[in-house]
């Protein structure tokens, strides 16, 4: 993190180091036997890969055969083994044909400074304004790209878009001029396709992130609308910094992945301090159905934090805290992303 240009970690309480131990909590610490057996199996992998893209073998083939060994390979390893083969991984030969694609190259050198950043999810939901960084990329790297632009991880995050657009509009339908706030809101791709934001229904559709680029996008793409965002990080909503007001819906989407689970009781409490009667917050979370979690940890250096219905169910006990609270779980169709509701009782 040190090379990148600032650091997120001075606003907001995610680090990477917080996910890896929130991941490797279970750890039974893997003996020395067991790592070495596994890195010799890392190593094979890897060089079938490496072997695969020298021959010309179709790109699709060559990553949707390693990523599914790497999840293998992540399911069946200690979690402390596991964190100790992913910088194998990274410095592997491999790599060079992996990072032509744009999507991992993006990921993995994060240009903004931390993981997941709005520049990627443009580049998932394969957005206009990053085409020429999809275009300057070799043939082969547009060949993977189109791969992994296409797994159910990434199918998952543009169904998420459509999603908080439906919900929006949902709620405008319920309660006309409805106040709405996305925490950790990127670049607001959701808003485009939101028709209740076209119809001018919405009252204000206000954005916060850490991001200043982020804010700044929403302000000028969004300019003469109900849509605009602010500067603010998850630290500062604990904190109580802000003076926002209460909303008909609050959501977040792309942020309890980097969330431990005591922060996000915490924040879960916070947002629902935030609705008025009647009102829901939702929050999505990558789930642990997920199949491409061990190309993410490696070659794209994206760590997440998985969570299962359960999970969920227990965040939003937790924060809900005996109140009559409306609390429902669902998935996504391909169940790569899970989702939480909570609607507060109208009055
Ligand atoms: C994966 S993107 C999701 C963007 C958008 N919600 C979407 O679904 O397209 C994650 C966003 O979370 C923001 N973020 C990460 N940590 C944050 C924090 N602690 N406080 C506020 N925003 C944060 C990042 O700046 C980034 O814009």
């Amino acid at each position: 993190m040190g090379k990148f240009a600032f650091d997120p970690d001075a606003h907001s309480l995610i680090t990477p180091e917080a996910i890896r131990r929130h991941n490797a909590d279970e750890a039974a610490g893997g003996d020395a036997a067991e790592l070495a057996a596994r890195r010799t199996q890392l190593a094979l992998m890897l060089e079938f890969a490496r072997q695969g893209f020298a021959k010309g073998e179709a790109a699709a083939s060559v990553v949707r055969r390693l990523a599914a060994q790497l999840h293998e390979l992540r399911g069946q390893a200690a979690p402390a083994v596991w964190e100790d083969l992913i910088p194998a991984a990274q410095q592997h030969p491999v790599s060079e044909y992996l990072l032509q694609d744009p999507f991992t190259a993006w990921s993995f050198r994060k240009p903004r400074g931390y993981a997941g950043d709005a520049g990627l999810i443009d580049l998932i939901y394969r957005h206009p304004s990053v085409g020429h960084v999809v275009e300057s990329a070799s043939e082969l790297g547009r060949e993977i790209y189109a791969y992994t632009c296409a797994v159910d991880s990434s199918e998952a995050v543009r169904e998420r878009r459509t999603i908080l657009a439906r919900s929006v509009d949902e709620t405008a339908a319920r309660a006309p001029g409805a106040d709405v706030l996305a925490i950790a809101c990127g670049h607001m791709r959701e808003t485009e396709l939101s028709q209740a934001e076209s119809d001018g229904t919405l009252g204000r559709w206000t954005g916060l992130d850490q991001d200043p680029i982020s804010v700044a996008t929403v302000n000028a793409n969004r300019a003469d609308s109900a849509v605009s965002a602010v500067e603010g990080s998850v630290r500062g909503l604990l904190r109580d910094a802000y003076d926002l007001g209460s909303f008909d819906l609050v959501y977040a989407a792309g942020l309890y992945d980097y969330l431990t689970t005591r922060i996000a009781v915490r924040l879960t409490e916070k947002a629902l301090a935030l609705l008025k009667p009647g009102g829901s917050f939702l929050f999505a979370n990558f789930s642990d159905e997920l199949a491409t979690d061990g190309y993410m940890e490696t070659f794209m250096d994206w760590p997440l934090i998985l969570r299962t219905g359960d999970d969920m169910a227990a965040i939003m006990r937790a924060a809900a805290d005996g109140s009559r609270y409306d609390l429902d779980v669902f998935f996504g169709e391909n169940r790569n992303i899970v989702y939480g509701r909570i609607t507060r009782p109208a009055e």
